[in-house]
């Protein structure tokens, strides 16, 4: 899986700077028309949403219920089927200002929640910055 995701998570990401360039002059209006532009293979995307920072989110994926979002992001939420009976949940943020620097953070062994405060420390220092939620989101056996 995690091989398979380290091909997904950075086609997801160049096909994201491809549409987006990343934000462009006008951020939360690019980031809005990403949920209908953005079409990558077996993936689904839940959710594109401007966030102006420093604010705090709901963080349904994480393992507490809000996040500190220090700098202002595009918050692109979606689900990418990992095989025919298994998905992941992930998260791109794409900082307004971005310098085309990007960072995938993790964790380690059965970690199941998403990492938002390095994720927050990325997007702050201006890397756009994935994670993905290795607990299978569904799963049939
Ligand atoms: C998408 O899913 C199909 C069916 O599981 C698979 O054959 C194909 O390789 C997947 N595409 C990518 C980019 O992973
Ligand atoms: C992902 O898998 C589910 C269940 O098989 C399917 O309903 C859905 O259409 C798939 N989504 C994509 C984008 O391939
Ligand atoms: C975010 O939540 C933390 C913890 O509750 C709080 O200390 C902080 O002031 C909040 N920040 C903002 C910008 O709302």
């Amino acid at each position: 899986m995690a091989r398979l995701l380290s091909y997904i998570l950075p086609s997801a990401f160049w096909s994201l700077v491809a549409h987006g360039s990343l934000l462009g002059a006008d951020p939360a209006t690019t980031c809005t028309s990403l949920k209908t532009r953005l079409h990558l293979e077996n993936t689904t995307i839940l959710s594109t949403t401007h966030v102006v920072a420093p604010v705090n989110v709901s963080t349904p994926k994480g393992c507490f219920p809000e996040a500190l979002v220090s700098s202002p992001i595009c918050r692109v939420q979606f689900v990418v089927n990992t095989t025919s009976t298994s998905a992941v949940f992930a998260e791109a943020w794409l900082p307004d200002t971005w310098y085309g620097r990007f960072l995938a953070v993790g964790n380690g062994g059965l970690g199941g929640c998403v990492d938002y405060q390095n994720i927050d420390y990325g997007t702050s220092l201006h890397f756009a910055t994935c994670w993905a939620d290795l607990a299978p989101q569904r799963q049939v056996r």
